[in-house]
Parts: structure tokens; C-alpha cells; sequence
């Protein structure tokens, strides 16, 4: 399959199912999917449908899959309004993870997986976003050490909580100023630098609201930019298209969007705005 998000489509899952198909697969048959989360949401999703659901396992291959996308069974695709529109929930039956395919991974890519890696030290996780102020160049020499913490996190949230009816919403920090300032740029900001960028705002509102201190967010802030990821929207991108944006996002709910807001280093909460212009 071609690389990038903006392949994330039906098309490209219809030519799966069209392939699953054309190779024979039938009930009994399992999908491996070798990639970056891109491949891992997609092919999850087409066999999630393919002959009413068969098995897949995943291969994560960038540190964003890794330590997030291939955890969680959640699989998808985007429509033209926003991401990850139409999906479902289909765990994969086995996921694993060989940090020696990060070798080759270019460095932006994987600058932008440590943007989950630091919201899950956010999360839950203190001593992980400790390890992430060391910076890249120790980043790159303790991957296993890295993803295995990483990977913890997202696992100990996910069996608490599937199918995200409270905790697993936690995981949506940064994410939602993230999705839609990534789906504004049009892509041209990685996955984890929009989320980067959506959690030093996130964090910002958190302080001005009143729940979180502004050394938290000074932490988080320069943790981010010891790892080489912006905090700052782009000057060029318009408040009223990223609100616009961040409506269409599927986690809002009638009135109000729900935030997951950092509120110290290992605690979230979740709290309901309605001035989304206020949070810019
Ligand atoms: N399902 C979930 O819970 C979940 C969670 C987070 C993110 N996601 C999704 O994951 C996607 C982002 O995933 P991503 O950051 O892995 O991006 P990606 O899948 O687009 O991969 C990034 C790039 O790296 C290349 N690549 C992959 N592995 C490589 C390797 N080992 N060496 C060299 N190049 C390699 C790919 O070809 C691609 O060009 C988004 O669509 C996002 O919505 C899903």
C-alpha cells in the first residue's frame, strides 16, 4: 500500500478486502500487518469486516505504532472531514513489537512517536516523562526501555477500560487540538507533532482554568522541545478552521467538547469546554 495518511481511505481498504479476497483468504485465515499505525488501523479495519471479522496480528514497525496505534484493537480509516471517522473496535490477536525496525526509521518520524511516549508519562507514568527530559540522543540508545514503559501504559488503561467508556479517554490527551490542527495542516505536521503541539495547548488551558501549575506546563513544554517537537499552532492556521475541526472530532458530545487535561505528571482529568476559542 502507499505511505501517508492522506492513503487512509476507503479506497485503500477496498483494495485490501479486493486482495484478502483474490489470495483466498477465508474465516480461518489471520492478516499480519507490517507497518507504521497507517497499515495497522487499515488492515485491522478490513479484517474486522472482511467475512464478518477474521483474525489479524500486528507488526508495528514506526515507535508511534509501537508504544500506541497497534495497542487498543481500535481500527480505522478517515474521511475527507476528519480522522478515523469509520472504524472499529478489533484487537489484534497477537502484537509484536522489535525495536531493531527502528533503525531504519526516519529521525521525524521518530521524534514524532515520542509525543505518546510523553503523554503517556503524562498520563500515568512520572518516571517515563522523567526519562523523556534526557533527551533524543538518549531516547535512541534506550528504545527497549523506552517502548516496554510505553507500551505498559497504554496496556494497563486499555484492559481497565476497552471500549473508552470513562478512564480509556485519558489516552485523548492532546489529541483533540492535535487532530485538528493535523488534519488543518493537511498533513503536513506528523501525527506526533500535532499532538505535540496539542498538548502544550492543552496544558496551557489546563493552568488557566486552574488545574494545573504553570511548572507543569513549563515541564511539559520543555520536554516536548528537548525531543525536537513543536508546542506552538503554526501562526498561519486559522483559529476558526481548527474549532471547526475540533467539532467534526469524534470525541465530542452535544454541547461541549470533553478535554483530557493534564493536571499533574501522572494524573488526567476529564472535563467538558464549551469556549473552544478560549483554549487557543
Ligand atoms: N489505532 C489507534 O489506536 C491509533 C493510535 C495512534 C495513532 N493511530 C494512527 O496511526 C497513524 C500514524 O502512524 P505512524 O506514525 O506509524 O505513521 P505511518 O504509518 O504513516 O508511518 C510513517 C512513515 O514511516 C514509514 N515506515 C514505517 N516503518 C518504517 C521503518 N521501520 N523504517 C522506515 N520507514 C518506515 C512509512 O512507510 C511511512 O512513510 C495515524 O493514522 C493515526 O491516526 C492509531
Amino acid at each position: 500500500m502507499p505511505a501517508g495518511e492522506e492513503h487512509k481511505n476507503l479506497e485503500t481498504v477496498n483494495y485490501l478486502w479486493k486482495s484478502f479476497l483474490e489470495n483466498g483468504l477465508d474465516r480461518k485465515s489471520t492478516v499480519i500487518a507490517l507497518g507504521g499505525g497507517v497499515i495497522g488501523d487499515m488492515t485491522g479495519f478490513a479484517a474486522s469486516t472482511y467475512m464478518r471479522g477474521i483474525d489479524w496480528i500486528a507488526v508495528p514497525t514506526t515507535l508511534l505504532s509501537m508504544v500506541d496505534a497497534s495497542l487498543g484493537g481500535k481500527t480505522g480509516f478517515d474521511l475527507p472531514e476528519g480522522k478515523n471517522l469509520i472504524g472499529a473496535f478489533h484487537p489484534p490477536k497477537l502484537v509484536l513489537a522489535d525495536v531493531n525496525f527502528l533503525k531504519t526509521l526516519p529521525e521525524r518520524e521518530l521524534i514524532s512517536g515520542m509525543a505518546e511516549v510523553v503523554k503517556h508519562g503524562i498520563i500515568s507514568d512520572p518516571e517515563l516523562f522523567e526519562l523523556c527530559k534526557n533527551g533524543l540522543s538518549w531516547v535512541k540508545d534506550n528504545l527497549e526501555a523506552i517502548v516496554k514503559r510505553a507500551m505498559a501504559v497504554k496496556i494497563k488503561v486499555i484492559e481497565q477500560d476497552p471500549y473508552e467508556k470513562n478512564m480509556r479517554a485519558t489516552l485523548n490527551l492532546g489529541h483533540t487540538v492535535g487532530h485538528a490542527v493535523e488534519l488543518v495542516s493537511k498533513f503536513d505536521l506528523r501525527h506526533g507533532e500535532a499532538i505535540a503541539i496539542g498538548m502544550a495547548v492543552e496544558a496551557k488551558y489546563s493552568a488557566k482554568v486552574g488545574l494545573a501549575s504553570q511548572s507543569i506546563v513549563e515541564a511539559i513544554e520543555s520536554t516536548l522541545k528537548k525531543l525536537n517537537l513543536p508546542v506552538e499552532i503554526p501562526n498561519e492556521m486559522s483559529h476558526a478552521e481548527i474549532i471547526k475541526a475540533m467539532r467534526v472530532d469524534k470525541k465530542k458530545n452535544a454541547k461541549s467538547i470533553r478535554f483530557a487535561l493534564p493536571v499533574e505528571i501522572g494524573k488526567v482529568e476529564l472535563i467538558d469546554v464549551d469556549d473552544l476559542e478560549d483554549v487557543l
